[in-house]
């Protein structure tokens, strides 16, 4: 007697590392996140930019990890997203596939990547699944992206879209300000959801959008939305790692929920073991050789 595999069924829906797609035995791909959507199930996504977080959090189940370009802000000590390049994304998604055995890697199209054309896209997404090993590239733009999306679709690369506050586009915005809100501003966002989905997206990030408009485009798509400060009817979530685990020094967002104070354990990590050196106390008789 031969027995089916149901991702995800019933049975196995309390044990994370069960969701869709097996236990471990490969990784996570297009089709199961299809099939999430279609059996109306919610999944997370976090970022991830080293390959021993990126381990943890494979290890906990986390079904997609992206390799976001907030790594400028939260990796890298830059003030935006603005300055990370084609290297940088290069070779932390490089170190997170190596970190990983069973979540699906997107790897961020940087700023100045994409936005020439569809053919400068697509020779950055190829190189980024080419060196890396990532199975998705993300970029962001609604209509202004769909060409692009297209072609790399065409070209037998998934694309994660990315719409409502993109960050590569702050300095336009003037702000980290919520997109989507007033008549004029919900239809764009429609229109550049479904742009998107057209244009063969698997999945859609809503970042910073009224929670109502972003159900709507939630029921009115085929493809998964990933919200960001988008409510909680999106069918996946997405935070930046260093903002769910306390690492991010100072304010972080009001969408943001904190699920451990990190940045207080390794400080105090740190300063513990600073006092055992200057007191003598670190390397203790266990510590040493002979
Ligand atoms: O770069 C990133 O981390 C992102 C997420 C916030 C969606 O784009």
């Amino acid at each position: 007697m031969t027995t089916t595999h149901v991702p995800n069924s019933p049975d196995s829906s309390r044990d994370p590392k069960a969701l869709y797609g097996g236990k471990g035995s490969r990784r996570i791909t297009v089709r199961d996140i299809a099939a999430a959507k279609a059996r109306g199930e919610k999944w997370p996504m976090l970022t991830a930019y080293d390959a021993m977080t990126a381990s943890v959090f494979d290890e906990a189940g986390i079904p997609v990890l992206l390799v976001g370009d907030s790594m400028g802000n939260c990796h890298l000590g830059y003030e935006s997203t603005v300055p990370v390049t084609m290297d940088e994304i290069a070779v932390l998604s490089a170190a997170v596939v190596r970190g990983t055995k069973r979540a699906m890697i997107v790897a961020d199209l940087p700023f100045g990547s994409y936005q020439e054309g569809p053919v400068q896209a697509l020779r950055s997404a190829t190189r980024l699944i080419k060196e890396t090993g990532a199975g998705a590239v993300k970029l962001e733009g609604g209509e202004r992206s769909a060409e692009q999306i297209k072609l790399l679709v065409e070209a037998g690369i998934p694309v994660m879209a990315h719409i409502g506050l993109t960050p590569q586009s702050v300095n336009a915005f003037g702000g980290y300000t919520v997109q989507g809100r007033g008549e004029e501003a919900a239809q764009q966002l429609l229109r550049d959801a479904k742009a998107v989905q057209d244009a063969g997206a698997f999945s859609v990030v809503l970042e910073l959008v009224p929670a109502e408009l972003a159900a709507e485009v939630t029921r009115t798509l085929h493809i998964p939305t990933v919200g960001i400060g988008a409510g909680s009817q999106c069918d996946a979530q997405v935070l930046v790692w260093t903002d769910m685990a306390g690492m991010t020094s100072g304010r972080v967002p009001r969408f943001v929920k904190q699920y451990a104070q990190l940045r207080d354990v390794l400080g105090d990590a740190a300063r513990a073991f600073a006092e055992d050196v200057v007191d003598g106390a670190y390397p203790a008789e266990e510590h040493a050789f002979h």
